[in-house]
Parts: structure tokens; sequence; C-alpha cells
């Protein structure tokens, strides 16, 4: 039995057989995500020897209806091709169970399930439970698990929790108050997928493994941050999620303040997972807050509208199937913030995210103080590619005018892990570094919830934009107050 946090980041992790609860297996995240993940796992012999998948769903599906489902969500968006014989070995570690998770008889045939296969595969009792469910039944099946017994056992236990963690500061809070009831805060893994994406695990060994940059990246020498999150698709089949939640929620409050967190980081290369926590804590706590008096100048909030998206007519937000025809929910943010901290102060921080713009597109740009007009950038692309540039002044000897010129490495994505499997393989090993911790997510929900009640009370303008463009206008103000411009 390992116990797990506290390790230096250069351990060696170790996986110990074990059984891997799915809820909500039958659900799309499972489909396109968590199965092509588990499979490349496999194939990379990253999982346990021996090891246990419990899927659990609403519908009613025997073993081998549900391993079809199984094997047509790999074919469909596995990295890898799916080869026939590592596939019948890799699903042969499968069972189904229909669970309704408001019924008691539910938790007790999942245990016998669950004892059943350890006795059958001498297993010792390591049980990770995933919860990829709607947020209403998190509380009920951490409740339901404690009840029934399921989550006292001779092993390891793990809870790992999808996205959104509450939908407001206060549910936040009271959803981790009843997690704490039933598991210890180091057994309770909060996924943020974009903490799992190989070049954000990596930003802090750029700095150190790099002194160049390490000399550049200065209070002196910064002029802003940009941390940006587009997107080309709408709102897709999810009206009756995202209507509620919108960009502040779907992305602000977790993926680009985790974003934030990891650029503002300097470490020491071997920084233990403690450490890195504890940073990204005090990064948080450093946040300068927006009053709601301050949102308007501070934050601008949009909605697409009807547009053109790679020569296709695409429907403005109001008029997406299940999408009321009155709604004012966010599909675009942009903020400016600031770290009050040593490092960082006076920095602007600008953060946006939108759907339905030119193209997708999630990076980090750095823009360095300049007396020229093209500023040096240091850009960190996440993705859909992954690489890094630096745009730096180059005379044309033609024209003896100053050029920009870009200097760019780019990752070879073929083949490259998908932020799930590094995040679960983590989670199968007992290392929450990259993981969301309690203290941060519930500093990240403080600042967030001025801007929230703002929202929800309509009480800032909402910005239309044409679906395909960048967003709309007052978030280029936003910027140039500054004499800066988005890149
Ligand atoms: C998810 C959001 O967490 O992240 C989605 O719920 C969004 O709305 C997605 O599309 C973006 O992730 P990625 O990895 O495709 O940039």
């Amino acid at each position: 039995m390992s116990n797990t946090n506290n390790q230096n980041a250069s351990h060696e992790w170790q996986t110990e057989n074990m059984t891997f609860v799915l809820f909500g297996a039958t659900g799309d995240l499972a489909k396109r995500k968590l199965f092509p993940a588990l499979y490349n796992l496999y194939v990379d012999n990253k999982l346990p020897t021996t090891l246990s998948i419990v899927c659990l769903g609403r519908g009613d599906y025997c073993d081998t209806d549900f391993l079809t489902k199984v094997e047509d969500a790999l074919t469909r968006f596995s990295r890898r091709t799916i080869e026939p014989q590592t596939l019948q070995k890799f699903l042969s570690a499968f069972r189904y169970c229909k669970f309704d998770a408001t019924n008691e008889d539910s938790y007790r045939h999942l245990n016998e399930l669950i004892q059943s296969r350890e006795q059958q595969l001498s297993l010792p009792e390591n049980r990770l439970f995933y919860l990829s469910v709607a947020p209403t039944l998190i509380e009920r099946i951490a409740t339901g698990l404690d009840a029934s017994g399921i989550n006292h056992t001779a092993g390891w236990k793990r809870l790992i929790v999808e996205k959104p963690f509450g939908n407001d500061l206060k549910s936040a809070q009271q959803l981790n108050k009843t997690l704490s009831q039933f598991f210890h805060d180091d057994e309770v893994y909060r996924i943020d997928h974009f903490l799992g994406k190989p070049i954000v695990q990596n930003l802090t060994s750029l700095v150190s493994r790099n002194p160049v940059f390490n000399s550049l990246l200065t209070h002196e020498n910064i002029a802003n941050v940009q941390i940006t999150a587009f997107e080309t698709v709408g709102v897709e089949t999810r009206a009756e999620f995202y209507d509620e939640v919108g960009a502040l929620l779907d992305m602000v409050q977790n993926h680009l303040l985790q974003l934030v967190m990891m650029t503002a980081l300097h470490l020491p290369e071997q920084a233990t997972a403690q450490e890195i926590r504890a940073k990204k804590v005090a990064i948080m706590k450093a946040i300068r807050s927006i009053s709601k008096e301050d949102v308007a100048r501070e934050v601008v909030r949009g909605q697409y509208e009807a547009g053109t998206i790679s020569n296709e007519s695409v429907l403005g937000y109001k008029e997406e199937p299940g999408v009321s025809t009155i709604s004012t929910t966010d599909t675009y943010f942009a903020a400016r913030l600031y770290i009050d901290n040593a490092h960082w102060k006076d920095i602007p921080f600008y953060i946006r995210t939108g759907k339905r713009t030119t193209s997708k597109s999630t990076k980090i740009v750095i823009e360095f103080k300049t007396e020229t007009d093209t500023p040096n950038l240091l850009v960190i692309d996440i993705g859909p590619h992954q690489g890094l540039s630096l745009t730096i002044n180059v005379k044309n000897p033609t024209t003896k005018q100053f050029e920009p010129a870009t200097l760019t490495f780019q990752s070879s994505t073929e083949n490259e892990p998908e932020a799930y499997e590094l995040l679960l393989f983590d989670a199968c090993v007992g290392n929450a570094t990259f993981f969301a911790n309690w203290q941060e997510l519930e500093l990240s929900w403080q600042w967030i919830q001025p801007i929230l009640e703002t929202f929800q009370q309509n009480t800032v303008p909402l910005a239309p934009y044409i679906a395909g463009s960048n967003g709309p206008i007052e978030a280029t103000e936003l910027i140039q107050q500054q004499q800066f411009t988005w890149w």
C-alpha cells in the first residue's frame, strides 16, 4: 500500500494491482477520453498487471453489449489503431453493472461485484473511484460508497472528481465538506485536464532548465502576459449543461486560472508535489480580487451571434438547440488581473476564452517590454499543437528595416500521450501533483464569486460577437486601455 502525494518529483511511481470503478461509463467523456486513455496506458504497460475495471451506467447492458460499445469508442477515439489481440486482453478486465446512484440496492450489487472480482483475481482492496457524472450526483455517490462500505477498504482508496467542482463558492465548500467526511483530502483527485497537457506539466522545467529564460522572465522585462483558450466549436449537444454554467464556470474558474498559476510558478526543477501546491496556493492568494463594482471595468462578458466558420454558416448561441432564446449565458470571457507578489506586481495578466472563434488555439503569450514597435514575444502553444516560439526583431538587409522573425520549436504531437492518459496514470500511482487541491480551488471560487454574481444579476453588459471572429470589440478595448494588443 502506498501513500502518496508527498514524494519527491524524481520518485519512481509504481502501479499496484487495483480496481477501477467508473461511474458514468456510458457517458461522453468515458467514450471520447477515458476508455482510449485506459487502452493506451495498457498498450504502454502502464496499467497494473492485474486490474479490474467496473463500469457503471444507467443503461441496461450485458457485458458483451457493453464491450461492443467500448470497442467502438476505441476505434473512433483512440490515438492508436486498435490491435485485435491486445484489445481482447484489455477488454477482459471489464465488467458492466447497471447502477442507479439514488438506489441503495445498486450500491449493494456494486459491492458484491467489486468483491467477487477481487477474489477471482486475487486483488488487494485498492480502489480508485472515478466520478464522471452530473455534479448533482457527486455527494450522493460519495455518501452511498460510505454507507455501503465500498470505500472502507483494507487497501488504499482514491476518488477522482470531474469538474465543475460546485457551481459557486458556497456549493463548492459544501461539496468539499461532504467529501471530506468520507475521503481524506489526500485521497480526493480533482481533475482539470488542462493540467494533464504535457506542455503545461513542463512549464516549470522550461524555466529551470534554460537559464536564458530565467534571465528574461524577470519583473523588469515583462510587459504583460496573455492567456487564450479559443475554440471553433459552439455549445454542441451540451446546451442543458452549458447554458447553466457559461464560459466563466466551464473554462475560467478551472482551466484558465490553473494556467495562470502554472505560468506564475517559479520553482526549482526538483520541486515536490507539496512545494508546487503550496506555491500555487500562494499565487491564488496573491491574485487581486475584482469587486462587483469593478467587474464592468476589468471583465468582458460576450455571447456569439450567427456567423461563418471555415466557410460554413453557424447559428447564434440563442438559436442553438436547447438554449433559451433569451439566454444571457456568456460564451466569451476576458479579464485583466494582477498577481500582487514581488515577481508579478503590476504586470497585467489578460485572460480570455471563447466558443465559436476563428480558430482553435490555447496559448500563453509573454510580451516583453520594448521601445520598438514589435515587442519580443515568448509564445507557449498548448493546443491543438504544442510548441514554443520566440519573436525577435531582425534587420532586413535589403530594406534595412527591422522585421519580426520567429524562432519556433514545434513538438511532434503524433502519438503523444493525451492529457487524460497522464492524469489517469498519476491517479493510479497516487501522484496528485497535477490535480487541483482544495485550497487553490476555494481561492479560485472566491475570485470568481463577485464576477459570477454580476453575471447572474445581469448588471454587466453582454457583448455580442460574430461567430468566426476573435470575440467582442470590448475585449480589444480592454487591452488597448494599456496600449497593448492581443496576440
Ligand atoms: C472542457 C470544457 O473542460 O474543455 C469544454 O467543458 C471545452 O467546453 C474543453 O470545449 C476544451 O478542452 P480542450 O482540451 O479541447 O482545449
